[in-house]
């Protein structure tokens, strides 16, 4: 099959598969609802059409992104901060999906819009240049050595990440695996369009201003993983 265009491609230049889960538990009633009269107006819609970030958010200052947001604590946190920037959020998973879908309307933030399948569509439909900033929080981390390739981070994202993030804007990465953090290193280090933004070695175990702590980060801790890394990596 030729893949289209924009098409996400893998590093050897194949469609690249999507391994996450979309659904879980149905969705109660309350949710069935929100996903029929609230998401609509939220959502960018699928397709191969170039999405402008500045025109999803007229009259707002500066766009974010942030991939895989679970259950949204860290979005709803950062749109309800800066109310003059606007949030792009992007997450497969209908639950969590749901769960921020409920907390916009409860909240009525009117700065977050909504992508509803795998991140990397999105990356390549966005122009040059157009993000204020990008997080991915506690990304799957595909612990088994031959799935490290389903791994977010690869030179393809990272590829796509460089590319629509303006010069000076900031990759923020957390996680709570070592091996994970150790391969986006590697990873963003081998680009030339990145550069580790810290003061001092060992700033990466502090949380980012502001920070949310998110589901994922909360089930470490329980799970008794106290280190997190919080990498921010800067756009040259
Ligand atoms: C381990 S969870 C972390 C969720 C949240 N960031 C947190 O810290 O609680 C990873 C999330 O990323 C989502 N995800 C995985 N791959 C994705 C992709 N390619 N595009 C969008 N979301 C993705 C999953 O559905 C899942 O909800």
């Amino acid at each position: 099959m030729t893949p289209k265009p924009h098409h996400p491609l893998n590093v050897n230049g194949e469609p690249r598969a999507f391994f996450g889960r979309r659904s879980g538990k149905r969705l109660h009633r309350g949710q069935d609802a929100l996903f029929r009269e609230v998401l609509p107006h939220l959502a960018i819609a699928p397709g191969d059409d170039p999405v402008d970030p500045a025109t999803l958010f007229p009259g707002r200052r500066g766009v974010v992104l942030e991939i895989g947001y679970g259950g949204g604590e860290h979005l709803a946190r950062q749109a309800r901060d800066n109310p003059e920037t606007g949030f792009i959020g992007c997450e497969v998973f209908s639950g969590g999906i749901a769960k921020l879908v409920q907390q916009i309307d409860v909240e009525g933030l009117g700065n977050i819009r909504l992508f509803t399948d795998d991140a990397l569509k999105l990356l390549v439909r966005l122009p040059d240049a157009s993000l204020d900033g990008a997080y991915l929080l506690y990304p799957d981390p595909w612990p088994k050595s031959r799935h490290h390739k389903r791994r977010f981070v690869s030179p393809v994202t990272l590829g796509e990440l460089a590319r629509v993030l303006k010069p000076g804007a900031l990759f923020r990465f957390a996680t709570d695996i070592e091996d994970y953090a150790n391969w986006t290193l590697a990873h963003v280090l081998r680009t030339p369009r990145f550069r580790l933004a810290a003061a001092a070695p060992g700033d990466w175990h502090r949380p980012y201003p502001g920070w949310q702590p998110t589901r994922y980060e909360q089930k470490a801790r329980n799970e008794g993983r106290m280190l997190s890394f919080y990498f921010s990596f800067e756009r040259c």
